[in-house]
């Protein structure tokens, strides 16, 4: 019998099925770990693409990336073809390799276009091809791109363009397998004009002021594809730190080298309870404020609004989300979007940590006060599905996902794990689940798993046990995870300086304290904001012309403090604002201040009316994402 086996052994070894062997166990080793994306047509269980190779030239005059995306393919099934993401991209021709030096054409089909998907690219592989050849060019409306005329950068001369991939949107400017769980890494040649600066999400970045409109990039770590990233414009680069930079253009660069002054000692704090950072350099790109979002965590480059530089430090929470995504989203990956809580709520939660660790306590329990708040009133208007933070995605746009829920809910739940368990043992969860997880994109499923074994299921005395807080069991997971709401052992956030600021809002509100008594001098922007949120609804443009009389807030400068007296302007039919409504919404482009704005004008018929003419004006200069967003609210005949 054994004597057979060997004999058959030796006989397939011969053959070659021993390859096929492996091959086959290999596909089942993946088909096992890919999890289900409504999002992406791509086909990563029969042909993964593991590394990208980019060749382009940027050209400002066609508003395109024209060049070549070299993919290299492992393949599971040799009789599949190679399914990839693409979105509005001019194909020119698909080549396969062998060796990898010589290419020769194959054919290839673009399916129809799914409005959030785009479509799906199919090729045809040889039996022997090992890598794919793509000559092709991005469209000027490309999504995951915004081209932007002198006019609206900073220093008015050169023009300026940014991706932005997240969530679907690197499909837009390269055909690849568009998956968070599709985990690449990435080497580039980008031609710009020879007097622009290109930067990437990987290393290569230029700290020398020389430019030749030829530069080299390579990320040698595995990334997902939403975390590639590229600008082009005149940037200069300043220090911040021995790990730390800053590029941004020539006349914002002092000012955004002070206020990001502390995020070389936010990668210390970090790294400290959660591991070593894992990415070499930590930099950041400061962008025109038409910039969608007010960060994005692209790999050892942050890209960010220009909306944080308040000039006293103020609004950097945003340098420590978009920092704490080194471990939480980057390091460790949320494999499909409806994951994307996973990457948030865990970020959010690491944010505040970061925030206590640098500036204290006391700021930590401001911020998270404020975010719960504005969980808060979005539960209040939700609908169950989206309370949900294992939300269900299919069939919608990805970044539907981003809400308050994802973010501060995730981070509640977070927190009450750290207060249910004590700090150390929870950040020794923590760190050692990065550290597992490394470089690896997860399921909800997978990460309650790890969760149950390593933390819930260990029986820990719990520092806290109560019929409020009970012991953590599969059914309070469930409860926070797979049920819409906030459960009741939801924490506290308490921060007495905020009721400080409430009592006195209150005393001005009812008549006991004048506007010019209130002890203002030393507030932070944090309790400028909870003063103003504690303003109730239609309390009259009488009250709001005496605030802004006494603290002139038309003219803030800070640009949280401005959206928000903004947004009650309009509220409370406030016109001594309009002027200065109508220019922040022309001069910024940050969805989270604009598409509220809009919102509240819409409210009602003259509402709509101005929103129509100040959109007029303002849409032009509205990265893709925001101009859909808008477009939504904004209904002009
Ligand atoms: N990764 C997100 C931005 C994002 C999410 C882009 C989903 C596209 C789709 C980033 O880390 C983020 O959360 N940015 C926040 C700032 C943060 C301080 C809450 C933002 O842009 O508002
Ligand atoms: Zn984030």
């Amino acid at each position: 019998m054994q004597k057979s086996l060997a004999m058959i052994f030796g006989f397939a070894l011969l053959f070659g099925a021993v390859f096929f062997d492996q091959a086959n166990a290999q596909n089942m080793m993946n088909k096992q770990k890919m999890a289900e994306d409504f999002h992406s047509y791509a086909n990563p269980q029969d042909v993964m693409v593991k590394h990208v190779d980019l060749d382009w030239t940027v050209s400002f005059e066609e508003k395109t990336i024209r060049g070549t995306a070299t993919l290299d393919i492992v393949r599971t099934n040799k009789n599949a073809p190679l399914m990839l993401d693409t979105r509005e991209l001019k194909i020119e021709k698909a080549e396969t390799s062998a060796d990898g030096k010589t290419f020769k054409a194959t054919t290839f089909e673009i399916g129809a276009a799914d409005k959030f998907l785009g479509s799906a690219m199919t090729v045809q592989l040889p039996p022997d091809a090992s890598k794919v050849k793509i000559t092709y060019a991005s469209s000027p409306n490309a999504s995951g791109l915004q081209w932007l005329s002198p006019a609206q950068t900073a220093g008015k001369k050169e023009p300026f363009m940014f991706s932005q991939a997240q969530a679907i949107h690197a499909r837009s400017f390269i055909p690849l397998q568009d998956s968070p769980q599709v985990r690449v890494t990435y080497s580039a040649r980008v031609r710009t004009p020879k007097n622009l600066l290109a930067v990437m999400s990987a290393g290569g970045n230029s700290q020398t002021s020389a430019r030749n409109g030829d530069y080299r990039f390579s990320m040698t770590k595995a990334i997902p594809p939403y975390l590639i990233a590229i600008a082009v414009g005149d940037l200069k680069f300043k220090s911040l730190g021995k790990r730390t930079g800053v590029y941004t253009e020539p006349s914002m660069l002092e000012k955004s080298a002070f206020e990001l002054a502390d995020t070389e000692k936010m990668v210390i704090a970090t790294e400290k309870i959660y591991g070593q950072y894992e990415w070499g350099r930590y930099d950041l790109l400061v962008l025109p404020p038409s910039f969608p979002f007010g960060g994005m965590e692209n790999p050892m480059l942050t890209f960010a609004t220009p909306t944080i530089i308040a000039g006293d430090k103020s609004l950097v929470a945003l340098v420590a989300h978009e920092l704490a995504h080194s471990w939480s989203g980057n390091l460790v990956t949320n494999a499909t979007w409806r994951d994307f809580w996973l990457n948030e709520g865990t970020t959010t939660y690491i944010e505040y940590r970061i925030i206590e660790a640098i500036y204290g306590k006391p700021r930590r329990e401001m911020e998270s006060y404020l975010g719960k708040r504005s969980l808060l009133d979005e539960l209040a208007q939700f609908e169950d599905k989206d309370e949900i933070l294992h939300i269900d995605l299919k069939g919608r746009d990805p970044d539907d996902g981003m809400t308050d829920v994802a973010y501060e809910k995730g981070a509640l739940f977070f927190r009450h794990l750290e207060e249910t368990y004590g700090r150390e043992r929870f950040d020794n969860f923590m760190r050692t689940y990065f550290k597992d997880h490394a470089f690896q994109s997860i399921t909800t499923e997978t990460f309650v798993e790890y969760l149950m074994k390593n933390l819930i299921d260990k029986k820990y005395p719990t520092t806290y046990a109560s019929s409020i807080y009970p012991t953590p069991s599969r059914e309070t997971i469930n409860e926070w995870i797979y049920k819409p709401g906030l459960p009741k052992s939801a924490p506290e956030p308490k921060s007495d300086a905020f009721n400080q600021v409430a009592m006195q809002a209150k005393e001005y509100l009812n008549g006991t304290k004048t506007l010019s008594s209130i002890q203002t001098k030393a507030w932070t922007t944090q309790e400028w904001l909870h003063f103003l949120q504690t303003m109730p609804d239609g309390f009259g443009t009488e009250k709001m012309a005496e605030l802004d009389k006494a603290f002139n807030l038309t003219k803030a400068g800070n640009s949280e403090i401005e959206f928000q007296w903004l947004l009650m302007s309009i509220r409370e039919n406030y016109t001594a604002a309009d002027a200065r409504l109508e220019a922040f919404l022309i001069e910024i482009g940050r969805r989270k201040f604009v598409r509220p704005l809009f919102v509240e004008l819409a409210k009602t018929p003259e509402g709509m009316k101005r929103a129509c003419e100040i959109y007029a004006k303002s849409r032009p200069g509205y990265h893709p994402i925001t101009q859909s967003s808008v477009d939504a609210i904004v209904k002009c005949n």
